[in-house]
């Protein structure tokens, strides 16, 4: 269906264009509430942007790329956004905005009514198939990311969050570690369930104890919340679901005399730039998050070009980032010291 122009909406609600104009740039206080509703109306039904009009009279061919996220203080979306920033063509505007699940798609209309040409989507949506076929019907080209799972309606990146889990378990075992603990937030998105499934599945492959799994806020104050429960229970590694729980709980621990890694160590997952900063530097599992704003991105400016093109489905691998907040478990020291006499003893009594 081709999109509507101004002269459409204008025909179909028997208005002249000056008046259709005004009324969607908002300047309507002489127009009556019948012909005001009447051209919305007919606006929404044909999927009309208004503020396009003015970029098309002015000649423009800047395309303007919504940003939606759950969080802009949050060092993993602030980096995504970064990303986005670097990897823009010269005629390319973005504007970010966060929002939450509840408010994503009033915010998406907010957005069309202003003009935007395509979205790239970081919060959670709860209706797909509302959402797709809304944005179908403007004519709004999106990729979805991060905590969406892939639906099949549109471009979609992500990372490989199984992997992810299976990395930080590995590794913990290695060290030797069997009573662990993960420490996730209430409402857990599919992305970060995922996450907890990869770490779980490894500790069973291994014949390892369930870990304990505590709940708390998903911030920096959620981890430092949630060590005096940590503080009760026998775990000796923490699988923090993000590195701002992390970085929380590190603090909590350090306050409570805790030695990090000797007495307890603790891992992340994002490795945002402060992973590197904070005392001791903390091990996490790296989420490419460069890669994944620029992988976004080339896969919108591709179906702005192509609207029909084939649908893409990109997972981006995960690595293991080690760095001082993980180490051996004495069960490890004994085993290693136990390794050692089975093979020394025999020869001392020779
Ligand atoms: O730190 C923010 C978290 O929420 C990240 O793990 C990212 O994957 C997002 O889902």
């Amino acid at each position: 269906m081709k999109k509507g122009s101004i002269k459409d909406v204008a025909r179909e609600a028997g208005e002249s264009v000056t008046t259709v104009s005004h009324i969607l740039n908002h300047n309507d206080s002489r127009f009556s509430a019948t012909t005001i509703k009447n051209v919305h109306a007919v606006s929404e039904r044909l999927g009309y942007a208004p503020n396009k009009h003015a970029k098309q009279l002015r000649g423009s061919k800047i395309q303007t790329i919504g940003v939606i996220l759950p969080s802009l203080t949050n060092p993993f979306f602030s980096a995504l956004m970064q990303s986005i920033h670097d990897h823009k063509p010269s005629d390319v505007d973005l504007c970010f905005l966060t929002s939450t699940a509840t408010d994503l798609y009033d915010n998406i209309k907010h957005l069309i009514e202003r003009g935007i040409d395509g979205l790239i989507i970081a919060q959670y949506i709860s209706s797909p198939d509302v959402l797709n076929n809304y944005l179908k019907k403007h004519h709004v080209p999106y990729v979805v990311l991060d905590q969406n799972e892939h639906q099949g309606y549109t471009d979609f990146v992500r990372t490989n969050e199984y992997q992810g889990g299976q990395l930080a378990a590995q590794h913990l075992i290695e060290l030797g570690h069997n009573n662990m603990m993960i420490v996730a937030p209430y409402d857990m998105m599919a992305n970060m369930s995922t996450r907890v499934a990869g770490f779980v599945d490894t500790l069973r492959t291994n014949q390892l104890p369930e870990p304990q799994i505590v709940h708390t806020e998903l911030s920096k104050r959620g981890g430092l919340t949630i060590v005096d429960d940590i503080m009760v229970q026998s775990a000796t590694a923490i699988f923090a679901i993000n590195d701002e729980l992390a970085i929380g709980i590190l603090r909590g621990l350090i306050e409570h005399g805790i030695s990090i890694p000797k007495d307890i160590s603790l891992i992340g997952y994002d490795d945002i730039d402060y992973a590197a900063y904070v005392t001791p530097p903390l091990t996490t599992v790296a989420q490419p998050i460069t890669d994944i704003g620029k992988t976004s991105l080339t896969l919108l400016l591709q179906r702005l070009q192509h609207l029909d093109k084939t649908i893409d489905m990109i997972e981006l691998p995960t690595t293991l980032k080690i760095r001082a907040t993980t180490g051996y478990h004495l069960s490890n020291y004994l085993r290693i010291f136990r390794n050692i006499l089975i093979i020394v003893m025999p020869l001392a009594l020779l």
